[in-house]
C-alpha cells in the first residue's frame, strides 16, 4: 500500500500549538540518565509549556480519548474487515485514541498514525506499545535467566538492542521491563523478571530501562519504556497466574516496590498497574499505591497504563457494578490510560458531566500522556519511526545475533561439575544430544517473544556440530515428546504422555556414545503468562528417559532449559554435571556450545533460588530467622519441615565456573560510622584455578535487631570481576547510611542504630564475615 506521508513536524505544530510557542529555539529534548532522573530544566519546562498549550485547545471527550489504548492486531495495512475494525477507525479519525498496542511494522503504523494525523481536528500522535520483553526480532534470553548474567552493561546492552529493532518497526512504547518480584516457581511469569531479590531487581530494572530509552528518549533508536506490574503480581496466592494478593506493609515496601522506586529514578517513561488485588483492593484503583505513593510521595510524572482490561476486570472482582463505576474508580486512584478495557471511553465523559470526577484528574492524566509524546519528539514528526529503510536494514543483523550470542553465554549457570566432566574436549568421538529439547529450534525463543520467527533459534543439536571438527560423530534421539511447545493461548497437551517408546532409542545411543548431553525441562510456552503449574518437577516420560539413560551412561551432562526454577533433586544428587541454560534465545545452541567445549567460561549466579521440592515454595534466601530457628535438642519444634530440608536445592547467587576462586583477608575500614560517614568493606578474591574466569562477588549484610525484625542475609552490593589463573584482586564495597535504611516501624524509609553483621563471597551461602555498628 502506498501511503503518502503529507504532514510534517512544522504543519502539525502550527495547528495544534499556540502562536507563542514558535519563538522558542529548537531543543533536542534530552533526558538524562546518570544520578538524575529529571530533564534539564530549561527542556522540561519547555514541554511542559507545549503541554499546557495542547491542552487548552483539547475538549473534554478530545481529552478522553488520549486515555484510550486499543488493541491494533487486525489487518491494518489493508481496509477495515469487520465492524470492529471500522469502529476502531472512525474513533481514530474523531481524535478518541491515544495510543495502539500490537500493530507493529511500519507500514501497518504508519497506516494508523496517518489515519489520525490526516483526520483528526488535533492531530494528536499515538503511541505504538508492544510487548518488547526479551527482544523484537533478534531474540535474548528471557529476563529470568540474562538477569543470571550479574551483568548490567550486557543487560543494558540487549535492551537497547531490542529498543533499536522494535523502533525500526513503528514501535515507540515497549510494555518493559517487568520488574515483579517474585519466589514462586509455580508461577509462570516468573521468567519475565529478574528472580527474587529486590536489590538485584533494582539494578536489573534500571539497566534495561537505561536500554530502552537511552539518554534521549527522542533519538529514533530509543522507545518510552513501561515497569510493570504495579504491584505486587509476582506475590499471587499459590502461584497462581492473576490470583489474590495478600501482602502486609513490611514485605510490600522492602521487597516489592524498590524495584519500582528504582525505575522512578531511572525516568521511566509509564508504569502498567497490575491484574490482581491486594488486601481487597484491585491494583488498578489501589489509590494509595498509584496516586499517592507513587504519584505524588515518589513525585514521578510519568503515565500510568492499565493492564489489559483490567478496568473493565473490576467487575468480576466484585469491587465495582459496572464500567462507569469502574472508570469512575480507576481515574480517581490515578490510572491514566485504559487498555483494552473500554471503561473510560464508556464513563468518563458522563463521569465529569455528572460531577462525580473532577476534570482535573482528566486533565492531569492527559498531560501525562501528551508529556511523553512530546519527549519523543512525535509532535515534530509522528512518522519518525516509520522509516522502510531502516526496517529493512537495522532487524535481526548480523551485529545483533552476535550480541545475542554473547549475552546468552553470559547468562548459562554452572549448577555441578563435581568430577570437571566440563568443559568437553573438542576431539571427543562421539557426542549424543538426548531430550526433545536438543534438536528444538523453538523452545530456546522462549514465551513473551515479540515478533520472532518460530523455530529460528540455533538449536543445541545445531550449535555442537558447528563447533566440533567434522570427524567428531554427533547424534541424537529425541526420547520423549514434551507437547507444550505451541504458540496457541489454548494449553492443549499435544502429545501422549505416556509414550515411552521413544527410549529404547535414546538408551541404545546413549550406550554408543563417549559422552551424553541430556537436554531435560520445558518447553517455550510451559511458562509465561497464564503458565502456572502445580508441579515444577520434570514431566514423567522425562524423568523416565533420565533414569534410563543415566542407567546406560554415566558419563552425563543434564543440560536444563527452562523458564522457572525446577525441582530437581533426584538428578543432582546423581548426574556429574549441570548447566542451567533457561531459554537463550535466538543463538541459544552456539552460546551452549561456547560454555560446553569452553570457548567461554561460564560466570553466570542464579537469580532465584531452586527448590528441592514444589513444597518449598515461596523459597528465597533472604528470609526472616522466625523465633525458632534451629533444634538444640533435636526435637520437633522448631521451623522445618519434617520430609525435607529447609534449604534450596542450589542457593540464590549460586553458580560455578571452571575455575576456582578463593575469598580471603575480609575487612573492614573501621568498627562502626554514623550519619553521613561510611565504612569501606575488602576482600581479596584469588583466581586459584588454572582458567582465566569472571565471579560474581556479593555482599550481603544483616540488621541483628529492627523495630521490625529483619532478614538473616541481604544483598547489598555486588562486583562481576575477570581473573587471570593466580591473579588476585581487592574487591571494595562501601557501606552507607542509604544502604542500610528499610521500611520501618515508624512506616518509613530509613536507618537504625544497631549492630550488622557483613557477608562476602560467591553466593548466598557465603560464610566469610565480619561485623560493624551504624550510630544515629
Ligand atoms: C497482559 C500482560 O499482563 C501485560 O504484561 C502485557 O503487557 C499486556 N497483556 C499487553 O500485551
Amino acid at each position: 500500500m502506498k501511503i503518502v506521508t503529507k504532514y510534517g513536524s512544522k504543519h502539525i505544530i502550527s495547528t495544534i500549538i499556540l502562536g507563542f510557542l514558535f519563538v522558542l529555539p529548537k531543543i533536542s529534548f534530552s533526558q538524562n540518565l546518570g544520578t538524575t532522573h529529571t530533564l534539564d530544566i530549561k527542556t522540561s519546562e519547555i514541554i511542559e509549556k507545549k503541554v499546557d498549550s495542547v491542552l487548552l485547545l483539547m475538549t473534554l471527550k478530545e481529552k478522553i480519548g488520549q486515555l484510550v489504548l486499543y488493541n491494533g492486531s487486525w489487518d491494518v495495512t489493508g481496509p477495515p474487515s469487520d465492524v470492529g475494525n471500522k469502529e476502531k477507525y472512525q474513533k481514530l479519525k474523531n481524535g478518541e485514541v491515544g495510543a495502539m498496542l500490537n500493530a507493529t511494522s511500519v507500514a501497518g503504523t504508519k497506516e494508523l498514525q496517518r489515519t489520525v494525523i490526516e483526520n483528526s481536528r488535533l492531530k494528536i500522535p499515538l503511541l505504538f506499545g508492544y510487548d518488547v520483553i526479551h527482544g523484537f526480532k533478534t531474540i535474548f534470553p528471557i529476563p529470568l535467566g540474562e538477569s543470571a548474567s550479574w551483568d548490567l552493561e550486557a543487560i543494558k546492552l540487549s535492551s537497547s538492542i531490542a529498543a533499536k529493532e522494535a523502533t525500526a518497526s513503528g514501535i515507540n512504547w515497549a510494555f518493559g521491563p517487568m520488574v515483579d518480584i517474585s519466589r514462586d516457581a509455580r508461577w509462570g511469569r516468573i521468567m519475565e523478571g529478574s528472580g527474587e531479590d529486590p536489590f538485584l531487581g533494582s539494578k536489573i530494572a534500571v539497566a534495561r530501562i537505561k536500554g530502552f530509552q537511552g539518554d534521549d528518549l527522542s533519538s529514533n533508536h530509543t522507545l518510552a519504556a513501561c515497569a510493570k506490574h504495579f504491584a505486587a503480581y509476582g506475590f499471587a496466592e499459590g502461584g497462581r497466574d492473576y490470583n489474590t494478593v495478600s501482602i502486609g506493609a513490611y514485605e510490600l515496601h522492602n521487597t516489592v516496590l524498590p524495584p519500582f522506586k528504582a525505575a522512578v529514578e531511572a525516568g521511566v517513561a509509564s508504569m502498567m498497574s497490575a491484574f490482581n488485588e491486594i488486601d481487597g483492593i484491585p491494583a488498578t484503583a489501589h489509590k494509595e499505591l498509584l496516586r499517592d505513593v507513587l504519584k505524588n510521595d515518589w513525585n514521578w510524572n510519568g503515565f500510568i497504563v492499565s493492564d489489559w482490561a483490567s478496568i473493565a476486570e473490576m467487575i468480576f472482582h466484585g469491587y465495582v457494578g459496572d464500567k462507569v463505576q469502574a472508570a469512575e474508580r480507576a481515574i480517581i486512584a490515578g490510572n491514566d490510560m485504559d487498555m483494552e478495557g473500554r471503561a473510560y471511553e464508556a464513563g468518563l465523559e458522563q463521569l465529569v458531566k455528572a460531577g462525580r470526577v473532577d476534570e482535573k484528574l482528566i486533565d492531569d492524566a492527559a498531560k501525562r500522556i501528551l508529556r511523553i509524546k512530546f519527549r519523543l519528539g512525535l509532535f515534530e514528526d509522528p512518522y519518525r519511526y516509520c522509516n522502510e529503510e531502516r526496517e529493512k536494514k537495522e532487524i535481526y543483523t548480523k551485529e545483533h545475533l552476535e550480541a545475542s550470542r554473547d549475552v546468552a553465554r553470559k547468562s548459562i549457570v554452572l549448577l555441578k561439575n563435581d568430577t570437571n566432566v566440563l568443559p568437553l574436549k573438542k576431539d571427543v568421538k562421539h557426542i549424543a544430544v538426548i531430550g526433545s529439547l536438543g534438536a528444538d529450534k523453538d523452545s530456546p525463543i522462549g514465551s513473551w517473544r515479540g515478533m520472532a520467527t518460530p523455530n529460528s533459534a540455533v538449536s543445541l543439536l545445531e550449535g555442537i556440530k558447528l563447533a566440533v571438527d567434522k570427524t567428531v560423530k554427533v547424534s541424537y534421539a529425541k526420547g520423549v515428546a514434551l507437547g507444550m511447545g505451541d504458540r496457541s493461548f489454548v494449553r492443549e497437551l499435544k502429545v501422549n504422555r505416556d509414550d515411552f517408546t521413544g527410549i529404547k532409542e535414546a538408551v541404545a545411543l546413549a550406550k554408543s556414545a563417549e559422552i551424553v548431553l541430556l537436554t531435560l525441562g520445558e518447553e517455550a510456552f510451559q511458562s509465561g503468562e497464564g503458565r502456572s503449574q502445580v508441579s515444577i518437577e520434570l514431566t514423567k516420560p522425562q524423568q523416565r528417559l533420565f533414569d534410563a539413560v543415566y542407567a546406560a551412561n554415566k558419563n552425563i551432562v543434564v543440560i536444563l532449559m527452562n523458564g522457572r526454577p525446577l525441582a530437581i533433586s533426584d538428578i543432582a544428587e546423581k548426574v556429574p554435571s549441570i548447566l542451567e541454560t533457561w531459554h537463550l534465545g535466538s543463538e541459544s545452541g552456539n552460546a551452549i556450545a561456547d560454555v560446553l567445549f569452553g570457548d567461554y567460561n561460564p560466570s553466570g549466579k542464579l537469580p532465584v533460588s531452586f527448590p528441592r521440592n514444589v513444597g518449598q515454595v515461596p523459597l528465597y534466601y533472604n528470609v526472616k530467622n522466625t523465633g525458632r530457628p534451629s533444634n538444640p535438642d533435636g526435637m520437633v519444634f522448631w521451623s522445618h519441615y519434617t520430609d525435607e530440608k529447609n534449604e534450596a536445592l542450589f542457593p540464590f547467587g549460586h553458580g560455578l565456573s571452571y575455575t576456582t576462586f578463593k575469598y580471603k583477608d575480609l575487612q573492614i575500614s573501621a568498627p562502626s560510622f554514623s550519619t553521613g560517614g561510611n565504612i569501606i568493606v575488602s576482600v581479596t578474591v584469588e583466581n586459584t584455578g588454572k582458567l582465566k574466569g569472571k565471579e560474581v562477588v556479593q555482599l550481603y549484610l544483616r540488621d541483628l535487631i529492627g523495630s521490625l525484625t529483619r532478614p538473616v542475609k541481604e544483598l547489598k552490593g555486588f562486583e562481576l570481576i575477570e581473573l587471570t589463573a593466580g591473579e588476585s584482586k581487592v574487591v571494595t564495597f562501601t557501606i552507607n547510611e542509604e544502604i542500610i535504611k528499610y521500611y520501618t516501624a515508624n512506616k518509613k524509609w530509613e536507618a537504625e542504630s544497631g549492630d550488622f553483621t557483613v557477608f562476602v563471597g560467591g553466593s548466598s551461602q557465603t560464610s566469610l564475615q565480619t561485623d560493624f555498628s551504624f550510630k544515629k
